[in-house]
């Protein structure tokens, strides 16, 4: 309605946008009645829309339009936590004898210390006292989000009979919200310490290893008996993990039998270095580790995080460069919206957060945290996507603000004018979906490093393979030539993003900052 925030006839009116680019699935973060004190991850009504989203006819529109256009859509599903607002709490911190007492975590202090020493994952105490009842309650994220207690049957039950709800009315699965932090260790035993102060994988952080309040054996089953629900519907419904844990946790949760998650994020690609040894690194240890039918799926941002534009300093054929590497690894890519265009984060200082993990680290200065690396204030990567150069980059109507500002490059970052360069971000998003939609082997082929010995540091080659077809992948990810010796099958270039030379003999001079993809 062109008020200022986005809602779901917004993205209806998008959904050409979307199809013609060429994704398949989308996924929208919660739309479900909320406080909005964390933009939707603070439910309070998970069965009925925020109203300044829309209503339940749009969300029927929604699924049915997605569908209409043969693409699929996961909601966003927050189990782990509810809004303190919930009716849920509300009863169960009337009073110790409240029928939905044990709906949540509560607990005796040690005298007027928190019960045990578990950090939640934003860093102060997971433990928050309620004078009312002179107890504790447990938020593995901020106070407002008070966790709910899944080793209670009704808790389970409530929830699975949600997904059901939703399943019902056609949601194709959903992405499941901090699912690591589910269950929590029975006796509450203390976590250890640990050397790390800055929470580096969400598996320890803050001087402790998160070992007994997240990634529990009763997660993991959980997982399998969710798995089963959604079988349940149709094949198609999926379950997609945001989690943290090693490697054999990542594999218990996905299940060896392919029957836990169907999929879970893979985090590798949010930490950059221009180097093609590590990007070469990171497919040498999914196809140890994760061999197939085990499937990545890469993420180049989202809303947690600095925009891949931002986190490359602006390089921007860098930038163009990861996509073409994430558009042709084995595995699902999945683009944060904007990213599409090579949006850059707005700057946005601390004490105008509207971000709750913004707010509260508001007195840290910029410069520590940017040199620390750590990312504060996610309403720097949530502005308004820029639909074109008019006022307001087309998101809302001139003189409505919109609830973000927006980045002062949108008269030339923008859809439209990016339509009409074909070497913009938009276009290569574009050719690289085409792409890949049109390969069997960079759908769903095998995938084989090959060695460049003389320049290791700077190019990264590939090859992907399936039955009937190859493809080679060449990306040089430096400010030098570099020569590749082809001594594959694959002799056309399909892609480029830069520009290169294929002598007769099949030597391949890929120019600086260049990359290609060749087919046979
Ligand atoms: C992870 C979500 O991605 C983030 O945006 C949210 O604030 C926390 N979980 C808490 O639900």
């Amino acid at each position: 309605n062109e008020d200022g925030i986005g809602d779901l006839q917004g993205i209806i009116s998008k959904l050409d946008y979307i199809k013609e680019l060429g994704f398949e699935t989308i996924w929208i973060s919660p739309f479900f009645q909320s406080p909005q004190k964390d933009w939707g991850y603070d439910v309070s009504d998970y069965l009925n829309i925020a109203p300044e989203y829309g209503d339940m006819s749009d969300v029927v529109r929604l699924i049915h339009e997605i569908h209409q256009r043969d693409m699929h859509i996961l909601f966003d599903f927050v189990l782990n936590h509810t809004s303190d607002q919930h009716p849920w709490f509300q009863e169960s911190r009337s009073s110790r004898k409240s029928p939905k007492r044990d709906w949540y975590i509560w607990r005796d202090g040690q005298g007027s210390r928190p019960p045990n020493n578990w950090k939640a994952q934003t860093g102060r105490s997971g433990w928050n006292f309620d004078p009312g009842t002179d107890q504790w309650y447990y938020a593995s994220f901020l106070p407002f989000q008070p966790d709910l207690n899944f080793r209670n049957p009704d808790v389970k039950d409530v929830m699975f009979n949600i997904a059901r709800y939703w399943l019902d009315k056609g949601v194709d699965g959903f992405r499941l919200d901090i699912f690591h932090c589910l269950f929590k260790d029975e006796y509450f035993r203390d976590n250890p310490w640990s050397y790390h102060l800055l929470p580096k994988n969400a598996m320890a952080g803050f001087f402790q290893d998160w070992r007994f309040n997240s990634n529990q054996q009763d997660t993991i089953q959980f997982a399998h008996e969710f798995r089963k629900l959604i079988a349940s519907y149709t094949p198609e419904r999926m379950l997609l993990g945001e989690l943290f844990g090693d490697n054999d946790v990542i594999r218990d949760y996905l299940g060896e039998d392919q029957k836990g998650l169907n999929l879970i994020f893979s985090w590798e690609l949010m930490d950059l270095r221009i180097n093609a040894g590590h990007f070469r690194d990171i497919i040498r240890h999914y196809e140890e580790e994760f061999p197939d039918p085990y499937t990545p799926v890469f993420v180049l941002g989202n809303h947690d995080s600095k925009r891949l534009v931002s986190r490359v300093g602006e390089n921007l054929l860098f930038a163009k460069l990861l996509a073409l590497y994430l558009f042709t690894l084995r595995g699902i890519p999945v683009t944060y919206y904007g990213d599409e265009i090579g949006m850059s984060d707005v700057h946005i200082p601390g004490k105008y957060a509207k971000d709750p993990v913004g707010k509260l680290y508001k007195w840290i200065p910029e410069f520590i945290s940017d040199n620390l690396n750590i990312y504060l204030n996610r309403d720097r990567c949530r502005t308004p996507m820029q639909w074109d150069k008019s006022e307001n980059a087309g998101f809302s109507k001139p003189g409505v603000n919109p609830w973000l500002p927006i980045h002062h490059n949108f008269t030339h970052v923008n859809v439209r004018s990016e339509a009409l360069d074909e070497k913009s971000f938009l276009n290569i998003y574009k050719d690289l979906l085409f792409i890949r939609r049109e390969s069997k082997a960079i759908q769903e082929g095998t995938i084989e490093l090959i060695n460049c010995p003389d320049n290791e540091d700077q190019l990264l080659a590939f090859k992907r393979q399936s039955e009937q077809e190859v493809a080679l992948v060449l990306i040089n990810l430096s400010g030098t030539d570099c020569i590749f010796n082809n001594k594959t099958e694959c002799r056309h270039a399909v892609f480029q993003i830069g520009s290169h030379d294929i002598s007769s003999e099949g030597q391949i001079r890929i120019n600086p900052w260049s990359g290609l993809i060749l087919s046979t």
